[in-house]
């Protein structure tokens, strides 16, 4: 048992704290927010994700995990402190330290025993041997610090799963005495370990993650091209990933990538590239294809539609992925806007997404347009003259073809998550537009859709 101190309690530092309590060492969280410290004793998560509360009231009652603002009593004893602040993004790209430097300094002031600091936020590569420099330049008392690199790979949604059961821990450390420390912490967990030096483990994490982001470009373009030559990305996909060095998973081509991660790892690699004088033009490339990606459905509906005034719009997900209320760099937040102020009368379903949603669009009217939150796919479809699909959360999933020709006034639907077959929509006379397939018109009988949409009110 080592007695571990988790500075910040957002997805990295509260679930990795939840992991390593569960796994039977003594864990303190620290956190500035009082009220969020207050509210984690209490058992609630600040964060949506599947599982994490039961483990942290589990772990609370037993006395393995406590939440705390004093960060100067978390750190004063501890064996090892996990770093997982933000590193948000700036205006240029890079990534903002200074979450990191405070907590850097705090601990160096703290600090009363021999202990490694390990960065779990993801941070430029040689970040890791700054913060270091910058302990030794603050620490108070003669002990021995060092830093190490512990980069996260956890997705939203699986955070709790994708921690305890990784595929693999990546240790980046400078000395044995570090990775030994490391290697004992993660020895309950039993998963595949991989040590390297601090600056390979920095680059690993940006290295997979602009891989991914990259893959999905790649999908996104071939699936543009698609559209043009008459291929079905869903089909394209399948043949593809039956080669194991291509792999299954993310292949699937839609409206581009959002979240906390790739968006952000994407830019700051390339930063990091410019800086260092050298053009990093595939991770570049993935970046443009993906900005092209968000409002690819929205010219597709402007095309066809030629304005959305006095239009209800049903819009059916929010977040950038099922099972989060996380809108960051979500396809929603780019689109809506746009439908907005083209006058749009916005109907909008999200699971857990809507409280965050109007925060940042509040209910009612919004400049040119208006918006209204639904309980309901149903509400949101009903009477509506075009629909857009964001997020494959399984309640849009599980509406049939027929339930849009039934509720919609104009069974027009725009789908960046291809969740329909094109068989079905087309057999339920759905006008249906996708990502990289076919375009499902409507039958002659159902006279030309255009022109009834345009005059049409609800
Ligand atoms: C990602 C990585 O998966 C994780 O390893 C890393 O630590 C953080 O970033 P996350 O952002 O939570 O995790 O979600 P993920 O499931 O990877 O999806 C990211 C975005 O890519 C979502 O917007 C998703 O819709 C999109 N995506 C994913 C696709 O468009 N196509 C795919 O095939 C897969």
């Amino acid at each position: 048992m080592m007695k571990i101190a988790v500075a910040g309690t957002g997805y990295v530092g509260l679930v990795a704290g939840v992991s390593f309590a569960e796994m039977g060492h003594q864990v303190t969280c620290v956190d500035i927010d009082e009220k969020k410290v207050a509210s984690m004793r209490s058992g609630y998560s600040p964060i949506y994700e599947t599982g994490l509360e039961e483990l942290m009231k589990k772990n609370y009652t037993s006395g393995r995990i406590d939440y705390t603002t004093n960060y100067h009593e978390a750190y004063r004893n501890a064996d090892a402190i996990f770093i997982g602040v933000g590193t948000p993004e700036q205006p240029d790209g890079s990534a903002n330290l200074s979450y990191i430097a405070t907590v850097a300094r705090q601990i160096a002031e703290s600090v009363e025993k021999d202990c490694l600091v390990v960065v779990k936020s993801t941070v430029p590569v040689g970040t890791n041997d700054k913060v270091d420099q910058f302990i030794q330049d603050f620490l108070v008392n003669d002990v021995r610090i060092e830093v190490a690199s512990n980069p996260e790979f956890l997705a939203q949604g699986s955070a709790v799963h994708d921690t305890l059961y990784a595929e693999r821990v990546i240790i980046g450390t400078e000395s044995k005495w570090a990775e030994d420390i490391l290697k004992k912490i993660y020895e309950p967990f039993n998963l595949p370990i991989v040590s390297v030096n601090r600056r390979s483990a920095e680059m690993i994490k940006y290295a997979s993650n602009d891989f991914l982001a990259l893959k999905i470009s790649y999908m996104n373009d071939i699936a543009n091209l698609c559209e043009l030559v008459g291929a079905d990305i869903q089909d394209v996909a399948r043949g593809m990933s039956f080669d194991e060095r291509i792999g299954s998973k993310f292949l699937n081509a839609g409206i581009g990538y959002g979240g906390s991660c790739f968006p952000k790892d994407t830019k700051a690699l390339d930063y990091i590239a410019q800086q260092n004088g050298y053009e990093l033009k595939t991770v570049r490339a993935a970046i443009d294809v993906n900005k092209e990606q968000k409002t690819m459905l929205y010219k597709k509906a402007r095309n066809r539609l030629i304005t959305f005034s006095g239009l209800k719009v049903a819009v059916l997900g929010l977040t950038f992925k099922p099972g989060t209320d996380d809108l960051r760099e979500a396809a929603s937040l780019e689109n809506v806007p746009l439908l907005l102020e083209q006058g749009a009368d916005i109907y909008a379903f999200d699971p857990v997404g809507k409280e965050n949603f109007s925060n940042v669009y509040p209910e009612g009217a919004n400049g040119k347009g208006h918006i209204t939150y639904v309980e309901s796919v149903e509400d949101a479809l009903s009477g509506a003259n075009v629909c857009f699909i964001f997020t494959e959360w399984g309640e849009v999933k599980a509406v049939t073809p027929e339930k849009y020709k039934q509720l919609m006034r104009t069974p027009l639907v725009f789908d960046g998550r291809n969740i329909y077959s094109i068989e079905e929509m087309s057999s339920a006379n759905v006008e249906y537009h996708s990502i990289g397939r076919k375009t499902v018109e409507r039958g002659k009988s159902e006279g030309v859709v255009s022109d009834e949409l345009q005059t049409s009110r609800y």
